[in-house]
């Protein structure tokens, strides 16, 4: 594809996601582009969210400054797992401090009619064109691709807007299950054709976000997600890109989870990184998992809970990342200061 060379080393992220030995740890942060930035704050003045993210000069400027700012070891194109749904027609806008809303929520199977197939050329152009400008300017920075996994994109058309409990969702699930998973596998296979998409256009890696899995129960999850989760992974093992699978509040799912067959596991701040890898095995890479809390905590803290979580994780197959997005009243100065802080303690004597 964009790379030059195949005999070019992979990318750090690439080959740490790989379960390769390392040099040192790479670290990027979910949400790592946003309001957590002045910069960012600045060229979003006036402009909707989904907007920009269909302006690929403004969607690679925010992809970039995270990585100009802290260094990271990726960048994460700037978009929302909501953007492919606009993309096939869906009414959705993004509300700031509340999140996606949907005009017309899905509440029966005549509704399921709106989600045509996903065509990533004519639907969203502006997505692969942000791709080749970012990469472009990344050079050996790689860059991370993401989409919404089925349930979780399922409970926001649903619900209609953010939920805690996605009680609406979790109910259609109940009372009609081929309906709900007729509505899941729609949209495993837009999440498909946006992901594919993504890589051919130059992104390395790519996470799955399952954020509001948590809210389920072990059992359902198996029943009603993890077949459809599973067949989204395999669809897209052909990509040859690592594959990330994230979810929040999920400690209970994680080997459930795991079972969809990715490349490597988020892990939220609530479960140790060691429970995650005996839970887990060698075989799979894991992500995360600072508490998002800790750099608004001083730096005092920030440096004991980071040499904390490094000691206790595990040597191969680890990126280091928070537990969850960056909270936008972190001071970006504390995030700098962390990436150097990993470097530093990972840095391997050669
Ligand atoms: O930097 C990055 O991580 C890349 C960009 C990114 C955004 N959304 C930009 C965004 C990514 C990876 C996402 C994924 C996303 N979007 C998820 C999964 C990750 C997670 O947090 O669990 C979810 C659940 C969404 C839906 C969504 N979009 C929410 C809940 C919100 C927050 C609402 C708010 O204002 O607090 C959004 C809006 C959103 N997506 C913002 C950004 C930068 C904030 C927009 C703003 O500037 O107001």
């Amino acid at each position: 594809m964009n790379r030059p060379e195949t005999t070019d080393p992979a990318p750090l992220l690439v080959r740490a996601l790989r379960r390769e030995e390392v040099e040192r740890k790479p670290v990027w942060f979910m949400r790592q582009a946003g309001r957590s930035l002045p910069e960012y704050r600045e060229l979003r003045e006036g402009i909707p969210m989904l907007e920009m993210c269909r302006t690929p000069d403004l969607c690679a400027e925010v992809t970039l400054q995270p990585v100009r700012r802290h260094g990271v070891d990726a960048g994460i194109l700037f978009s929302d797992i909501v953007t492919p749904l606009e993309g096939v027609g869906i009414d959705v806008e993004i509300k700031s401090g509340v999140g996606p809303v949907i005009a017309e929520p899905f509440r029966r199977a005549s509704d399921l009619e709106r989600l045509r197939p996903l065509e990533p050329d004519a639907d969203l152009p502006e997505v692969a064109e942000a791709i080749r400008i970012i990469t472009a300017e990344l050079g050996e920075t790689p860059l991370i691709g993401f989409a919404g996994a089925p349930f979780t994109l399922a409970s926001y058309l649903v619900e209609g807007r953010p939920s805690k409990s996605q009680e609406l969702a979790r109910a259609m699930q109940l009372e009609e299950p081929a309906l709900f998973r007729d509505l899941l596998e729609r949209l495993a296979d837009i999440a498909i054709a946006s992901l594919k998409a993504q890589v051919e256009a130059g992104v390395q890696a790519v996470q799955v976000f399952d954020s509001w899995a948590g809210s389920l129960s072990e059992a359902t999850y198996r029943e009603a997600v993890l077949p459809v989760s599973r067949r989204l992974f395999a669809e897209i093992e052909e990509l040859g890109v690592p594959r990330i699978h994230f979810a929040v509040n999920a400690g209970h799912l994680m080997e459930a989870m795991a079972e969809a067959g990715s490349d490597a596991m988020g892990v939220d701040w609530r479960t140790p990184l060691s429970e995650a890898r005996q839970r887990l095995g060698e075989g799979v890479a894991l992500q995360g998992n600072l508490d998002p809390t800790v750099p608004l905590a001083g730096s005092e803290v920030l440096e004991r809970e980071t040499r904390a979580l490094l000691a206790a994780a595990p040597e191969r197959g680890h990126v280091f990342n928070l537990g969850h997005g960056v909270l936008p009243s972190t001071d970006p100065a504390m995030l700098t200061e962390l990436v150097g802080l990993v470097h530093d303690i990972t840095e391997k004597q050669s």
